[in-house]
């Protein structure tokens, strides 16, 4: 199966992490470990969740100079993860220091860049000096991002349908911010269900609270998992799995 769910595990702690993970179907979704997970837990739940035979996104949105965040993707990468993050913000030479530290591995990890926050509209953008759309801005880092050498980034599905008109099939867009139509919208405010951001481009999409804290989490992912490949099905020639 072509998995393009990406269970977000925000738990404050391995042992609330592992007991989740350990019922979830390896077949079915990948996991992705962020911030909150990653200072509490460190590395070492990583590799468990990867030894557990899960492919799992390590969301640390690295941001520093070219040399640290090349260090880091390279220390990121050996805990054998299947997808690793940067900031398209940190600028051409840090995307290509980081396209360069993962490209020299054996089995490097797909490369995304996190382009501009989903919490940031147009006025917070103007706070810090860029005066654009927050979608092209959006479209701009994309570009260098493509032409450093990244594999896609991480955006809002409601820009998915440019971006993916605009940088073609091959670049992958991972999308949170997912709903399915039944469920609280809880914090995120530019929400889409998981077939139209399928059928906007989204390669991969993020879930987390809809399936975290539902009642039957299982039922949960099958249902996501269904509309996923309906949605893909209806696309037919532009569906792409990777
Ligand atoms: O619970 P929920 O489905 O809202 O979780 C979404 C996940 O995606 C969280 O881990 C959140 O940090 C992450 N995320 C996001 N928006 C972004 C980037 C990451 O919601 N722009």
């Amino acid at each position: 199966m072509d998995k393009r769910l990406i269970v977000a595990l925000d738990f404050p702690d391995a042992g609330q992490a592992l007991k989740f993970a350990a019922h979830l179907p390896v077949q079915q979704c990948r996991l992705k470990v962020g911030f909150e997970l990653f200072v509490s837990a460190g590395p070492g739940l990583v590799e468990k969740l990867v030894g557990l035979g899960f492919d799992v996104f390590l969301d640390l949105k690295f941001h520093d100079i070219p040399n640290t965040v090349a260090a880091a993707c390279r220390s990121a990468s050996q805990l054998g993860v299947w997808m690793i993050n940067v900031h398209a913000m940190g600028g051409q030479a840090m995307l290509t220091a980081a396209v360069d530290a993962v490209g020299s591995l054996e089995k490097p990890p797909l490369l995304i860049a996190v382009t501009v926050l989903t919490s940031m509209d147009k006025l917070q953008l103007k706070g810090v000096g860029v005066d654009a759309e927050p979608r092209e801005q959006v479209l701009m880092l994309a570009q260098q991002v493509a032409q450093c050498g990244l594999d896609g980034v991480v955006c809002s599905a409601q820009e998915a349908a440019l971006l993916k008109q605009e940088m073609g099939q091959e670049f992958k867009l991972v999308t949170p911010g997912i709903r399915p139509s039944n469920s609280d919208i809880s914090d995120q405010k530019r929400v889409m269900t998981p077939k139209d951001a399928i059928l906007a481009g989204a390669n991969y999409l993020v879930v987390g609270r809809p399936i975290t804290t539902a009642k039957d989490s299982l039922a949960v992912i099958e249902s996501i998992n269904q509309d996923i490949s309906s949605a893909a099905l209806s696309m037919s020639g532009c569906f792409e799995s990777d």
